[in-house]
């Protein structure tokens, strides 16, 4: 039978020569692929409170939407900048392949919430460790963070650890 990363593919030199991009479209895509990916990733959750699930755009919207509405929960977007409506906080970062920043609403979750953080793909980590700044800026307790792929080779799973963080992911 067909695993989650068999419904993956790699674009090569895709944003930047050098980068082998794991596009999750493929994956998306398909209605089994789509399924046992989510169901997957909320595997380590059944009977975890969760109060909140927060999606790292812009795929970990798609992941954090469908996982958001399993659990019955609500669903926050961390946003790259300038893209949210509300006022929002800010935290810059690096990327495997540039700068930006991110930002979330600053009453998108409440102190001593419980946080499910979700996206594609960890890579160095800097997208996700921004996000989890955010959300503990506002007082947000990061339950878990719960990934497709984890690119071992550029850290991000030991970066997110050092922080205290579990780190779930389907496939490397
Ligand atoms: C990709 C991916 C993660 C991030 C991982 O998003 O979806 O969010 O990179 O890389 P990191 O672990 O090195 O931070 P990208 O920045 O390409 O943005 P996009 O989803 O908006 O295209
Ligand atoms: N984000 C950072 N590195 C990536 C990669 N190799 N594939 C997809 N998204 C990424």
């Amino acid at each position: 039978m067909k695993q989650v990363q068999d419904y993956i593919r790699t674009i090569v030199d895709f944003p930047h020569e050098g980068i082998m991009f794991r596009d999750v479209t493929t994956l998306f895509a398909d209605p089994r692929g789509f399924r046992m990916a989510i169901d997957q990733m909320l595997h380590p959750y059944a009977g975890i409170d969760i109060d909140k699930v927060v999606g790292l755009e812009a795929r970990g919207f798609i992941l954090g939407g469908a996982i958001a509405h399993q659990l019955s929960v609500g669903f926050v977007p961390i946003r790259k900048k300038g893209k949210l409506p509300g006022r929002t906080i800010s935290q810059d970062y690096k990327l495997e392949y540039g700068e930006a920043i991110v930002e979330i609403h600053d009453d998108a979750i409440k102190p001593g919430e419980k946080v499910l953080v979700v996206d594609d793909l960890l890579a160095t980590g800097g997208t996700a460790e921004a996000g989890i700044k955010l959300i503990e800026r506002l007082g947000g307790e990061i339950v878990s963070t719960a990934f497709i792929i984890d690119l071992p080779e550029l850290g991000g799973r030991k970066r997110l650890e050092a922080m205290g963080m579990e780190v779930n992911a389907l496939c490397a």
